[in-house]
């Protein structure tokens, strides 16, 4: 994986306030609270420039209350190496990815194998908004509001046999919409996977959307995993297949290169990259840029309560 870092500067950034006033109006907008009657900048800028809604509820329990990362950031600095290894590359080239019609199919050691229609898997579950803080292998984190569901509320669905003990996440792989392919840095299709319990925990959100509104193209549309306690390239997006395994899958990153990606990857400030610290990190979209203080990495990157007990008597540095 590339460490490439941009220097960001504080005319960069959408003050919190900006963005929330943004959002207030534009769900007084889709309320109709405006009527017909938009105020022209609106209509043109916020409007024009704003995905389709996805209406969710807090759920405080699972939320911090941090500040959250600018929109900018989370939409336009990531990983997606199938729009290309730039940060700017997913937002620059993700447009032709086709969200519509989209399936996911379910299968391998479950009694209810299933291919569901994207919008029929919207709907199996009451939809969550999840503010959770991520930590990139590389060294930034940003705060999220994520809106999904709990994976386990799918696994239940289909019943996984006492045979299956992982879980395997692949991603969609198709050259006509994804230029990254052409590059074979990854053995693509992009794939991840996780321990059943890892699975099943609570944490683990089905994720269809970012900021109350679909997941924007470059950030794993139309759906995607999010792990918060572990490095953000757990997190598989635009997902076409979820497999249930007795073996632990191959991953794509473990199979880029063993040493630096384990199959575990639980965020350790203890445990360092081969290349790197891990025991700090860069909050990107601090008003500083590169000069932001850096702050502490937390053990499970701070989710130690929820998720310590499934690591209870591993060696963590072997089981990185
Ligand atoms: N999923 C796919 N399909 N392809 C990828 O290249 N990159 C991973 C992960 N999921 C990646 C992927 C990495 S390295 C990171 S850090 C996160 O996505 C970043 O995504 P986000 O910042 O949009 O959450």
């Amino acid at each position: 994986m590339r460490f490439i870092d941009k220097t960001l500067f504080p005319s960069d950034i959408t003050p919190k306030t900006v963005f929330e006033n943004r959002r207030s109006l534009i769900k007084a907008a889709a309320a109709g609270s405006f009527g017909a009657a938009l105020a022209p900048w609106f209509s043109r800028e916020a409007l024009a420039a704003t995905p389709e809604k996805l209406s969710a509820t807090l759920n405080s329990a699972y939320s911090l209350k941090e500040e959250t990362t600018p929109y900018k950031y989370v939409t336009t600095y990531n990983n997606f190496y199938e729009f290309g290894t730039d940060k700017a590359d997913p937002a620059a080239n993700a447009g032709s990815l086709q969200t519509r019609p989209w399936t996911i199919s379910i299968e391998g050691l479950v009694k209810k194998p299933i291919t569901l229609d994207i919008d029929a898997l919207l709907k199996l579950a009451p939809m969550e908004e999840r503010i959770y803080r991520m930590r990139c292998v590389e060294g930034w984190s940003m705060v999220i509001p994520w809106d999904g569901y709990p994976l386990s509320k799918l696994i239940n669905k289909v019943e996984p046999l006492g045979s299956a003990k992982y879980v395997e996440f692949i991603s969609l792989a198709d050259r006509k919409q994804m230029p990254g392919l052409s590059s074979n840095v990854i053995d693509w299709p992009y794939r991840e996977g996780l321990r059943m319990d890892e699975a099943m925990n609570p944490l683990t959100l089905l994720t269809f959307g970012l900021y109350g509104e679909v997941l924007p193209k470059q950030n794993g549309a139309p759906v995607r995993i999010v792990v918060p306690w572990k490095y953000g390239f757990k997190s598989a997006k635009s997902i076409v297949k979820i497999r249930f395994t007795e073996e632990m899958p191959k991953t794509s990153w473990n199979m880029f290169d063993a040493r630096e990606y384990g199959f575990y990857s639980n965020v350790n400030p203890q445990v360092d990259h081969p290349r790197w610290s891990q025991a700090t990190e860069r909050r990107i979209g601090d008003a500083k840029g590169v000069f932001a203080p850096k702050i502490k990495t937390q053990m499970f990157n701070g989710y130690g309560d929820q998720v310590a007990s499934m690591y209870a008597g591993m060696d963590l540095k072997k089981y990185y």
